[in-house]
């Protein structure tokens, strides 16, 4: 396996078929660091093209998921540097994934953790999981997503809430607002996540990329393409083995 500085892999459940990817700057919080980014989305690029991973968990540790991009690294950033060399360009890899990618979220998740966390397909928490995009606090707004993703989860009011005032919200308020799926107790998330990760890892790989592609289409594009989209999808699932009662 590749090394790593910046995360730590492994490969868990009882058929060993979810890739587990934790994120490993403990002393930054998991500053999300150009070098992570890197790292992480080689791994995810890694578990995307291995036929025995069928889901892939992105988590941190009880103090952060991740408290945001790295304000010490890009502070001297320019506009120029920034247009120049695509910053945040590698977070693309996470979003190109087919395979379903849960977020399991203890602590902090700020700013481009929030963000990240949006980048999964799903999101859980445990209780004392905190989200918030304060990027206003310190002069700049959302880059990563935030402003685009947040106000598709929550809706218009809230997600302006966040963004506006960089005010934190706790793991139960984001379960209430649609942010995350479910909620755990602390020392539960992990195994409940690998769970979940199993329990998707039964059906078949094809059909749960095909699906995860046509719930996408209803982030992406309007109701009616996005509707024929699943159409055609649904019609091409019949050309499959899979089909059965
Ligand atoms: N970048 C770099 N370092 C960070 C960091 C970040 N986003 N967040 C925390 N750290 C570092 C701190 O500098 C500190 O390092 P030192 O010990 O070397 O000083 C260490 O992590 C521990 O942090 P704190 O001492 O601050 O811990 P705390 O428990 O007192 O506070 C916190 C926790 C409220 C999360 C606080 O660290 C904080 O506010 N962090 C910044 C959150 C933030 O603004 N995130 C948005 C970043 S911008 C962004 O993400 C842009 C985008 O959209 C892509």
């Amino acid at each position: 396996a590749p090394a790593y500085e910046n995360i730590k892999i492994d490969v868990v459940g009882a058929k060993k078929n979810v890739g587990l990817i934790q994120l490993h700057r403990p002393k930054a919080l998991n500053a999300l660091c150009k070098p992570l980014f890197v790292e992480l989305g080689k791994a995810v690029n890694d578990f995307d093209a291995d036929n025995n991973i069928a889901a892939i968990i992105i988590t941190g540790n009880e103090k952060a998921f991740a408290a945001g991009a790295d304000i010490k690294e890009m502070q001297n950033n320019t506009y120029s540097h920034n247009t120049k060399e695509g910053f945040l360009r590698e977070w693309e890899d996470i979003s190109n994934c087919g395979k379903p990618i849960i977020a399991a979220v203890n602590g902090f998740a700020l700013g481009g953790g929030c963000e990240l966390a949006m980048l999964c397909d799903i999101i859980y928490a445990g209780e004392k999981a905190k989200f918030g995009q304060p990027e206003i606090n310190i002069g700049t707004i959302p880059g990563a997503g935030g402003t685009q993703r947040l106000p598709r989860y929550v809706g218009k009011s809230k997600a302006m809430e966040i963004v506006l005032t960089g005010n934190f919200i706790d793991a139960h308020e984001a379960e209430k607002m649609g942010l995350v799926s479910r909620v755990f107790p602390v020392d539960k998330l992990l195994e409940e996540t690998i769970k979940l990760a199993e329990r998707i890892g039964t059906h078949s790989p094809l059909i749960v990329k095909l699906a995860k592609q046509s719930v996408n289409q209803a982030y992406e594009t309007s109701l009616r393409a996005g509707l024929q989209f699943e159409k055609s999808v649904f019609y091409g699932t019949f050309a499959t083995v899979s089909v059965s009662i």
